[in-house]
């Protein structure tokens, strides 16, 4: 028994010391440029969805989808989102491939999270990857309407699609429109 911990310890170990040497000695890869493997990406969603699940608040939102703060929505989206997320024009962003893991392209491939989900991840970020926690730079308010833009993306009214082709030049697209070179989720 005594050997056998003894095992495990000293395994447990050689683990650790191997996995500070592979990094220290710079064999980890630091670039942001590949995309992530298959696997990693899996995981790494899952682990993702199963903790907003546990902590995110089940509130509705108290932004009303009505036409001014859907288009006040696609304001914010433009001004603080697009950089990263694609624009309202339906180009993909061109930092799309810049970033460990990339930025999911939001217009080209609108979410169907539930609107909870989004403003948790609007408001607290995602950690270790490229998207910040917006609650110091966007009001509550600001963040229930980008959300609300985001969650109602494919059901808007025609004043609002109207706005939408006015602004940007494009009209609003059903999903999968547009080819995507994307990444899945
Ligand atoms: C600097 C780049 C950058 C900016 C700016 C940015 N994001 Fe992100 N965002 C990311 C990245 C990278 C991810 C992918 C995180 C991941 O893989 O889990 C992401 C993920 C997301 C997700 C998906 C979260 C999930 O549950 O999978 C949403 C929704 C989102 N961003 C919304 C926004 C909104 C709204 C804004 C503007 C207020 C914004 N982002 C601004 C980089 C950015």
């Amino acid at each position: 028994m005594r050997k056998f911990v003894l095992g495990i310890v000293v395994t447990l170990g050689v683990l650790i010391i191997g996995g500070l040497a592979f990094m220290l000695l710079g064999f980890m890869p630091t670039n942001s440029k590949t995309a992530p493997p298959g696997i990693e990406t899996h995981v790494a969603g899952m682990a993702l969805d199963a903790s907003m699940e546990r902590h995110a608040a089940r509130t509705g939102s108290p932004v009303p989808a009505t036409d001014e703060n859907l288009i006040d929505g696609m304001k914010i989206y433009t001004m603080n989102c697009s950089v990263c997320h694609g624009t309202l024009d339906y180009k993909a962003s061109p930092l799309e491939h810049s970033f460990y893991p990339p930025p999911p392209q939001l217009v080209l491939e609108p979410i169907d999270d539930p609107d909870w989900h989004v403003f948790y991840a609007v408001t607290t970020g995602v950690r270790y990857t490229g998207m910040p926690a917006w609650d110091k730079a966007l009001s509550e308010e600001d963040r229930w309407k980008v959300t609300e833009f985001l969650t109602h993306m494919e059901k808007l009214s025609p004043a609002v699609q109207e706005y939408w082709k006015n602004s940007y030049g494009v009209s609003p697209q059903p999903a999968g429109a547009h080819e995507h070179e994307g990444h899945g989720h």
